[in-house]
């Protein structure tokens, strides 16, 4: 993941994660809704002395949501657009306890056992270093995506994000370096489920915002995006297939 590739999102969307709300599709969800599994266990682990830390923050759309929560949060991120979006948000909504900070999340400035909790949202999962910044008794929780996220339409493509790692289990590979940094797992769950996209140019759209091919561009992948359309409709759209994993872990 290239934070070029978020800062030109982030310039034309405005922000991140346009797609899902502005682009027709439904979901179905055969185990539960994997962001609804996260954001409750993440708030489970909540209260108002708690101090937290976004890791991948984005445009911060997400910490705000739940600021009230923490005592405070503090979102890193390494796109400067979309930090600058984050700031603006922050004093649009005058949200007092979020902070943002242009940060490598592998290698921060903070201190050694600054937060209470480290969240990542499908956004960089440096294990040592939430392990170096999490006070004892913290908690790590992360939604990732799955090695078999969107499989088909990457073999179309031939290309995309962690293209042919079909049967590398990304939660078998996150847990195991969890361990090895000094985390004990304590929830982990693989999500398949399936979106349906109501036309070409919907999922055209949703492409265009996300980063499954950073270099998605509508004309020139014209007639593989066609192929797809055509291999996946089906009565309730064009089937689109995630895979998330939810993981978290207690640095004891
Ligand atoms: C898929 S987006 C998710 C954004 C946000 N968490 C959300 O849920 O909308 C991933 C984010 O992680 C950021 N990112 C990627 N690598 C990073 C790193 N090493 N340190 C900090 N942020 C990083 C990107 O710039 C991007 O904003």
């Amino acid at each position: 993941m290239t934070s070029n590739f978020y800062d030109k999102v982030a310039k034309k969307f405005g922000g991140y994660a346009f797609g899902k709300g502005h682009v027709k599709h439904l979901t179905e969800y055969p185990d539960g809704d994997p962001e609804k599994i996260f954001k409750k266990k993440l708030l489970g682990l909540a209260n108002k002395n708690k101090i937290a830390l976004d890791a991948g923050c984005g445009d911060g759309k997400f910490a705000f949501q739940i600021a009230k929560y923490f005592l405070s949060i503090t979102g890193i991120d390494t796109s400067k657009e979309l930090l600058k979006i984050a700031g603006h948000k922050r004093s649009v909504l005058r949200v007092k306890n979020v902070i943002f900070k242009l940060q490598n999340a592998a290698k921060t400035s903070f201190p050694a056992k600054s937060f209470d909790v480290i969240y990542s949202r499908r956004g960089p999962t440096p294990f040592a270093e939430f392990h170096r910044l999490l006070k004892s008794g913290g908690y790590f929780i992360g939604i990732d995506i799955g090695e078999k996220d969107c499989q088909g339409i990457k073999e179309i493509f031939g290309r995309g994000q962690d293209f042919g790692q079909w049967n590398t289990s990304r939660l078998v590979k996150d847990k195991q370096e969890l361990k090895r940094v000094g985390f004990e797992i304590v929830f982990s769950q693989d999500y398949i489920y399936d979106e349906y996209y109501a036309s070409h140019d919907d999922l055209d759209l949703f492409l265009q915002g996300v980063p499954i091919f950073e270099d998605f561009d509508s004309e020139k992948d014209k007639q593989s995006l066609r192929e797809y359309v055509v291999n996946f409709q089906t009565e309730k759209g064009i089937r689109f297939p995630r895979h998330r994993v939810v993981i978290a872990a207690e640095k004891p």
